[in-house]
């Protein structure tokens, strides 16, 4: 769908469910279409139910003609499997197919993303009618990827899971006794004498709720079903995935991630993908940083290569908790935020509103009405007019970064399974905190995991490293000693990757930070402390590090309590590099003070100079560098231009010292 030869510009559509109306509707939509500039359909995502009605049976005869209508039409599509919810008389026949909830509650037939990923029946007829799908449409030249199944996700508590992980960590373990000490089972005598002693680690079990999240009493066997669950779903989708690249090798094949979602290890999964896509739902208060950082860590999964944006909603949501609709000029300011951070496709959920069921009040290109004189079909079209005008000029371009910043799933998890220190401690908001420094001064990041390269980056942070995995401590000593730069903060370095205690915090970290930490002070939400940087007082909150410094120089201390005194920010000097150790969590006047010091003193400067409201960022690629420029506010803007340019989407041409006039929502793509 994205990086081949024959696409020559951002493809622009989205999911399409003609199977869902009478077939004079086909037709209008396909009018429809044209008028809106749209060029590719998602199709046949929840068809499982038309295309196999029972065991026996598959049925294509209404695919078949959906399919001939996008080919007459010259519409590309994204061609799904449908496997994101299996058929009644599945549920009905094989109720192996049906998950089990945290509580082991089975489910019933209902809902979707309904199938536990380790039931036979369904490991075995989700890839069988994939297969078959690619079988029939092979000759089709307008597909332009395979969308396995539909945003693979949730957890399930059955039997089959039980009895699969019990083989998956005999594999990992090998033995009962290995196990025992990773889980560090002696503790409240659980040690266990067989595999079949091992139980899923849920609220039947090892888990209990606290405000906002699930916790364990034994986190390394929670941290473990993770892993196993994450893994179980990834096995399904290679089943799929193998099925169909059988028949089509040449199909590149993706499945529809979902940003910085919790239960899968997305790090895995986008090696087995030939690119990624997901789906973009900011909450209605989502902040511009927030949105950014999604995308980026949906490239930087990849290594940063192009990636496709597989949905969002041209207006509304139907499922948050306060539907608002985008205002005039954000879905085409957040279409090209996509576009800014790496996306090469514009797709919509969706094409045109249901009748019935908890979709029908989310938005679409054609609403109820079914016309098109609608200000959404109007914005659509629009933008769908301007995307043809920018061709491919800036399809495949890279982002060139100089700061990293580090996202590891098992960091997510285990940070948050233990119910202490803080219950306010959260993995997710730590890194955007960090995050959105670099996005609100236009300095580019890349968002790694702990198996990428840190060679290339003058600066690599990593907030909440609470697990250091085997052998990054060690990447981290050889970058840093060539010279690089490390920040890490509180609740760091303090266990191995089963979550065990490595002794005296930060564990394996402790010689390159130069420091020791004692002991780790929770602060309730209506309490702070206070630490001093550069003359200015800031506050500590969440959680406070009490540390001693052993190599390093203490830069900052506390101000209040007993530890007064102690050291809440250092710095030490190891090879030819720097590390850094925020030993607490602050606001963002402090952030400001120490990251303007730390960019300055390494050379890292912004892309451009403009006012905060401005999101800015580059992609290069053959043709040149492109300069994004998004006001996400509702104000008209001005700045001026730093260097000689023309605008793609108005033609216009620049030169330095040039004002730019920004109106509410406005984007400029400007080549130099
Ligand atoms: C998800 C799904 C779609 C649809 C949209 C609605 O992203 O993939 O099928 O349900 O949400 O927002
Ligand atoms: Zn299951």
């Amino acid at each position: 769908m994205i990086e081949q030869d024959r696409i020559k510009k951002i493809l622009f559509g989205g999911d399409y469910n003609p199977e869902q109306w009478p077939e004079e509707v086909w037709e209008e939509d396909m009018r429809l279409f044209k008028l809106a500039h749209v060029d590719t359909v998602t199709i046949n995502v929840f068809s499982w139910a038309m295309l196999q009605p029972s065991e026996e049976v598959y049925d294509f005869s209404k695919l078949d003609k959906i399919m001939e209508m996008t080919k007459k039409n010259h519409l590309n599509v994204c061609l799904a499997t449908s496997t994101g919810a299996h058929p009644a008389w599945m549920a009905r026949k094989y109720p192996d197919i049906l998950r089990a909830d945290a509580q082991g509650i089975k489910r019933q037939f209902g809902s979707r993303h309904n199938s536990c990923p380790n039931s036979k029946t369904y490991r075995c007829y989700a890839p069988k009618l994939a297969a078959k799908i690619a079988e029939r449409y092979k000759g089709y030249d307008n597909i332009v990827a395979w969308h396995i199944s539909n945003e693979f996700g949730g957890e399930c508590h059955c039997d089959n899971c039980q009895r699969a992980f019990r083989v998956w960590l005999k594999e990992k373990y090998g033995t009962i006794e290995k196990l025992n000490v990773a889980w560090n089972m002696a503790f409240w005598g659980h040690t266990l004498y067989d595999f079949e002693d091992v139980v899923l680690p849920d609220l039947r079990s090892e888990e209990f709720l606290r405000p906002g999240r699930t916790c364990s009493s034994f986190q390394g066997i929670s941290l473990d079903y993770k892993r196993f669950n994450s893994e179980s779903l990834l096995e399904c989708f290679r089943l799929e995935r193998e099925a169909v690249r059988a028949i089509t090798p040449n199909i590149p094949i993706t499945t529809n991630l979902m940003g910085a979602y919790k239960p899968l290890d997305y790090q895995k999964w986008a090696k087995e993908m030939d690119f990624i896509s997901w789906d973009n739902y900011p909450e209605y208060d989502a902040i511009a940083s927030q949105v950014a950082f999604s995308h980026d860590l949906m490239r930087g999964i990849k290594q940063g290569k192009p990636f496709a944006l597989m949905e969002q909603t041209p207006s509304v949501s139907n499922w948050h908790p306060y539907c608002a609709l985008k205002r005039p000029g954000v879905m085409r300011l957040y279409s090209y935020q996509a576009v800014a951070h790496g996306a090469d496709t514009i797709l919509f959920f969706q094409m045109r509103r249901s009748k019935g069921a908890c979709e029908k009040y989310h938005g679409a290109l054609i609403d109820h009405c079914g016309h098109e004189h609608t200000r959404v079909f109007k914005e659509m079209s629009e933008l769908g007019k301007e995307l043809d005008h920018l061709g491919s000029a800036v399809l495949g371009g890279y982002t060139q970064s100089e700061v990293a910043i580090v996202f590891d799933w098992d960091n997510w998890w285990a940070s948050e399974l233990s119910a202490g220190p803080s219950q306010n401690i959260n993995y997710l908001k730590e890194v955007q905190t960090y995050y959105h420094y670099f996005h609100s001064h236009h300095i580019p990041v890349d968002i790694i995991g702990v198996d990428d390269d840190l060679s290339q980056y003058k600066i690599v942070i990593a907030p909440l490293l609470y697990m250091c995995k085997e052998g990054f401590d060690q990447k981290l000593r050889d970058y840093i000693k060539n010279g690089g730069s490390f920040v890490t903060t509180y609740f760091s370095g303090y266990v191995d990757d089963h979550d065990l205690v490595v002794g005296a915090y930060p564990g394996h970290l402790k010689d390159l930070l130069g420091i020791w930490v004692e002991e780790i002070d929770a602060l309730p939400p209506e309490t702070s402390n206070y630490f001093d940087y550069k003359g200015q007082i800031y506050p500590a909150m969440i959680a406070c590090d009490l540390l001693h410094t052993k190599t390093a120089e203490a830069l900052s201390t506390y101000k209040q309590d007993f530890y007064a005194g102690m050291p809440a920010v250092t710095k030490n000097q190891y090879g030819d590099g720097q590390t850094y150790y925020i030993a607490t969590r602050s606001n963002d006047a402090f952030y400001e003070a120490f990251f303007d010091d730390l960019t300055k003193q390494l050379g890292i400067f912004p892309i451009i100079n403009i006012p905060r409201e401005i999101e800015a960022t580059i992609r290069q690629n053959k043709n040149g560098n492109f300069l994004f420029l998004l006001n996400h506010s509702r104000e008209t803007l001005k700045c001026e231009i730093d260097r000689v340019g023309k605008e793609l989407l108005t033609n216009q041409s620049y030169q330095k010292g040039d004002t730019l006039t920004f109106l509410p929502y406005d984007v400029k793509i400007i080549k130099f």
